[in-house]
């Protein structure tokens, strides 16, 4: 077996997020954790900020960013239950911009044998944060309708698929028209150019004046404040990410007038405190795909030397559903 890889290098933090692809000594075994050939990694949104220690997580540099990874295990950790051979797909703290890297046992899933590693990848993150959102936190019941922000996005076009499959009525945001029209062709009954659409006055007239029981709000800033204005009465907005780049104040006198809530979700921190949701999730989400019921979004394939291009595109809008890195 190889002794070095190919691994991208946080070495200072950076207003432009500097990395370089540098040789490092292959990962080994240790615990119950067990190393993997990376065949995917997945990109996401956060990493475009751990880069630039913008993120609530800064790991100690160097660091190389990547958390979502599939591939196949090439060495087994004393105490781990998995083998050389099994194929997974891992949610890691950091480390999956790489050729191979060490995955923990908590986080970490064995994917179906008919199931390709390409689409494995877009499961660690976009779909567990979707179903922890819509189920977990907001309750979502069937012939609720909710409105979900950046739905061509990674998170949003997982929380689209799922909110369909259990009977909700779907409204989606997005910018531009080529990404509404892809949040319609994944289950969307109505999707709302935000770029060009005012998002209140639309949602109001869709939904006959009630609002909406729940938003997905992966967006913030002045999105989120417009959700408030949107919700029905006893309406949920779960808050899930700051793409848009700020922070709201929420106006509280909203969430009492409508007797409403608005809550957090944070799936990574599931894994700390409740690790015994994820294995029926994982269960159900495997199985959802194998039926057809979900299809992760995969059209930005980047080689793995390409990881800053692949960043640039990201935090440029210019990607949709799940974007990821092969070696
Ligand atoms: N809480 C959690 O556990 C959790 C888990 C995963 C992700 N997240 C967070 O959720 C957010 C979305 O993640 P994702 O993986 O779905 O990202 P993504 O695929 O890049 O989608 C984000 C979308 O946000 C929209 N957006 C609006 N304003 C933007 C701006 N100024 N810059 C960039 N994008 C902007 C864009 O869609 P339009 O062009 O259509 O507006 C973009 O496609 C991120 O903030 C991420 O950190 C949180």
């Amino acid at each position: 077996m190889v002794d070095m890889m190919r691994a991208w290098l946080v070495e200072r933090i950076t207003e432009d997020g500097e990395m370089a692809l540098a040789e490092r000594p292959r990962p080994v075994a240790a615990g119950d954790g067990c190393v993997i050939r990376v065949e995917a990694a997945g990109v996401n949104f956060l990493d475009t900020l751990m880069i630039r220690g913008r993120y609530q997580v800064k790991p100690p540099l160097p660091f190389t960013p990547g958390i979502e990874v599939a591939g196949t295990v090439v060495e087994a950790g004393p105490q781990s239950s998995n083998r050389v051979g099994d194929r997974l797909c891992a949610l890691l703290d950091h480390g999956g911009f790489a050729d191979y890297v060490q995955v923990p046992s908590v986080g970490s899933e064995r994917i179906p044998a008919d199931f390709p590693i390409r689409e494995a990848v877009a499961l660690p993150i976009i779909y567990p944060t979707a179903h922890l959102a819509l189920r977990h936190r907001a309750n979502l019941r069937t012939g609720e309708t909710v409105l979900i922000h950046a739905g061509a996005g990674g998170v949003g076009s997982a929380a689209i698929q799922l909110a369909k499959h259990w009977g909700a009525r779907v409204i989606a945001t997005a910018g531009g028209p080529e990404k509404t029209a892809l949040c319609v062709e994944m289950g969307a009954d109505q999707a709302i150019d935000y770029s060009a659409q005012p998002i209140v006055e639309t949602v109001r007239e869709i939904t006959g004046g009630t609002g909406v029981d729940v938003v997905v709000d992966p967006v913030g800033g002045k999105i989120a404040t417009e959700s408030l204005r949107c919700l029905a009465w006893g309406g949920r907005l779960v808050i899930v990410g700051f793409a848009g780049g700020a922070i709201a104040d929420l106006p509280s006198n909203r969430l009492l007038l409508k007797n409403a809530a608005a809550m957090g979700v944070f799936w990574g921190e599931y894994r700390r405190h409740h690790p015994d949701v994820i294995p029926p999730m994982f269960a159900e989400l495997f199985e959802l795909r194998r039926q057809g019921i979900i299809k992760p979004l995969i059209r930005d394939i980047f080689p793995l030397a390409d990881a800053r291009q692949a960043l640039h595109a990201l935090a440029g809008r210019r990607t949709v559903g799940k974007v990821i890195l092969v070696p």
